[in-house]
C-alpha cells in the first residue's frame, strides 16, 4: 500500500519549482477513505515566500475536503531519506493525528516509516484556542 503513495510524492516531486535550492520536494496524504493528495516545493524569488511540498499537499487535502489522514509520504531526489521541517510537522500535526504513517522515501521507494507523533513530541497544540 505504501508504494503507490511513495509513487504519487515521487510524481509530485516532478512539478516541483525550485529554480533556486534546486532541491525539489513531493509529498502525498492519503485519507483513510483512499483520497490521495500531493504536491511540491514553490520557491519564490523573495526566498521567505516559498513554501514546501508538504504545504501544497495540505492545501491539496483542504480543498478536497479533508477527512482522517492514515498515510503521508516525503521524497526529495537529493536526500537519502527527507524528513519534514520542523514547520510542516506542525501543519501536518494540525490535521494528522500522532498515528499517521510517515513514510520517508528515497529515490526507490520508502527507506523508513516513522509515526508523526514521534517526529514532534510536545507540538503546539490549538484545542484550547477553538
Ligand atoms: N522543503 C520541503 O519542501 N519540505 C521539507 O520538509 C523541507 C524543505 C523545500 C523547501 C525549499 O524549497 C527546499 O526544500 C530547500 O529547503
Amino acid at each position: 500500500m505504501s508504494r503507490d503513495l511513495f509513487e504519487a510524492a515521487r510524481a509530485a516531486m516532478g512539478h516541483a519549482y525550485a529554480p533556486y535550492s534546486k532541491f525539489p520536494v513531493g509529498a502525498a496524504i492519503r485519507t483513510e477513505d483512499g483520497k490521495v493528495f500531493a504536491g511540491c516545493n514553490i520557491e519564490i524569488a523573495s526566498y521567505p515566500e516559498g513554501w514546501c511540498a508538504e504545504t501544497t499537499a495540505l492545501s491539496h487535502y483542504v480543498m478536497g475536503g479533508g477527512g482522517r489522514i492514515g498515510e503521508i509520504a516525503v521524497i526529495a531526489e537529493r536526500m537519502p531519506r527527507i524528513t519534514p521541517c520542523g514547520g510542516c510537522r506542525q501543519r501536518l500535526a494540525e490535521f494528522a493525528g500522532p498515528d499517521a504513517k510517515l513514510y520517508l522515501c528515497d529515490a526507490t521507494g520508502v527507506v523508513e516509516t516513522v509515526r508523526l507523533g514521534d517526529l514532534l513530541p510536545h507540538g503546539f497544540r490549538g484545542d484550547i484556542l477553538k
